[in-house]
């Protein structure tokens, strides 16, 4: 159903579409698209085991005990804001364990906040969330499943294939704003660079036989002058491009920033995904494009693979953490850290944590686990270094 509707997308389009509606048409662009998809039974979801990959906040408690504790400071440190005013506010909730895990850690410490808003693009996941939600608080209390109710609120976001997130309604707030592995599954463009010859944009159309294949055409004016702005920065540090290569560009992710700190007047932004700052992402060893598709836990190293399970694999690629670097360093109501998931977390208190709940983690099986996960979320050579953290403090006095 969505090949078929991709092919009807392209043959409107003139018979070629830039890879970023190619993505949009996988991910969002109808009802059974990965991100749509109506079956969301947890077999029939893309997050976790039974999916196509794990995300963090299915790692035990400890990154909800890490946004719990920034939480607890923000509303600490703050005397001249009401305390019952603060709210989180999540992007893109998954599963929405990460919202159930903050509000048991926040319920314990006698701080839950007035609402913790979920920001989500599909109502289909939207009841999953709800039904996960139920299941993890009533079987740790009651009262804070009785509660929960009360502060957890939907917002359904709206996609579109020009501007992609549309604004939603939604009111500005003081507190805590989540956004876990979000940007990465921002449709992208890829850019082909070559040393002699003019710059390329990577498409998808159809062939003789009937199937989709890549193809590129001359990249236009806007896309021209974000490689050349890259090629020059590389140069200013010292990085002369000789040989060709291939980069992913979002458009949407500035915009979004923008709408995304309109609606925070007072607190922390934490953005994590997997990504790389430029001088990694645009050095002479990274020439293939870094988009990727992920199928039952099973990562493709091939771009070709991308046009392969059209609307029932993961695509994704790694974010440019340098274009959010230079857009907070043009805000002038805010500054940030930019960190590796292993040192936010580290930072964080992470392992002061660990060590004083020894007694907790002693019951066998339990602390395997527990501690198994938490090696995977700081480990080198699981998330440790591949994931960054840009944590944003807006209206907050430096620390
Ligand atoms: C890779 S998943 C991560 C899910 C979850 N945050 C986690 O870490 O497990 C990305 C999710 O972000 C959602 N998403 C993408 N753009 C979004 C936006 N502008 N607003 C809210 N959610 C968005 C997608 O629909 C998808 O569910």
């Amino acid at each position: 159903m969505v090949l078929q509707n991709l092919k009807n997308f392209i043959k409107k389009k003139g018979g070629w579409i830039p890879f970023d509606s190619f993505m949009f048409e996988c991910l969002y662009g109808n009802d059974d698209s990965y991100y749509m998809r109506k079956n969301t039974s947890l077999s029939g979801l893309p997050f976790g085991p039974s999916g196509d990959y794990v995300t963090s906040a299915s790692l035990g408690h400890w990154m909800a005990r890490a946004y719990a504790d920034i939480y607890a400071g923000i509303i600490s440190k703050t005397s001249n804001i009401d305390k019952e005013v603060f709210a989180i506010r999540e992007y893109g909730p998954g599963t929405g364990e990460l919202a159930a895990k903050i509000l048991i850690e926040l319920f314990d410490q006698g701080i839950l906040p007035k609402k913790y808003e979920m920001l989500e693009i599909s109502q289909s996941f939207i009841e999953f969330q709800k039904n996960k939600i139920a299941d993890i608080l009533k079987r740790h209390d009651e009262s804070l499943y009785l509660k929960a109710n009360n502060i957890l609120e939907w917002k359904l976001v709206q996609v579109d294939r020009e501007e992609f997130a549309i604004s939603t309604d939604i009111d500005p707030i003081n507190g805590l704003v989540i956004a876990s592995e979000i940007i990465d599954s921002f449709p992208v463009k890829v850019a082909l660079w070559q040393p002699t010859d003019e710059i390329l944009e990577l498409g998808i159309r159809i062939n003789h036989e009937g199937d989709l294949e890549f193809q590129n055409q001359l990249a236009d004016d806007k896309l021209i002058e974000k490689v050349l702005y890259r090629k020059n920065q590389a140069l200013e540090n010292g990085y002369l491009w000789t040989t060709p290569r291939m980069l992913d560009i979002c458009f949407h992710t500035e915009r979004w920033l923008k709408i995304l700190m309109g609606k925070l007047s007072y607190g922390e932004l934490i953005i994590s995904d997997y990504g790389l700052e430029r001088y990694e992402l645009d050095s002479d060893n990274r020439i293939e494009s870094n988009v990727t598709a992920f199928f039952k836990h099973t990562q493709t190293s091939k771009l070709n693979e991308c046009l392969k399970n059209v609307g029932s694999q993961d695509l994704t690629y790694l974010v440019d953490f340098s274009q959010l670097s230079e857009f907070f360093l043009d805000q002038n109501d805010c500054y940030f850290h930019l960190k590796s998931q292993a040192a936010w977390l580290i930072d964080s208190g992470v392992l002061d944590h660990f060590s004083r709940n020894q007694d907790f983690l002693t019951k066998g099986h339990e602390m395997i686990k527990e501690v198994g996960n938490l090696q995977k979320l700081i480990s080198d050579n699981e998330m440790g270094q591949s994931f960054l953290f840009c944590h944003v403090f807006k209206n907050n006095s430096r620390a």
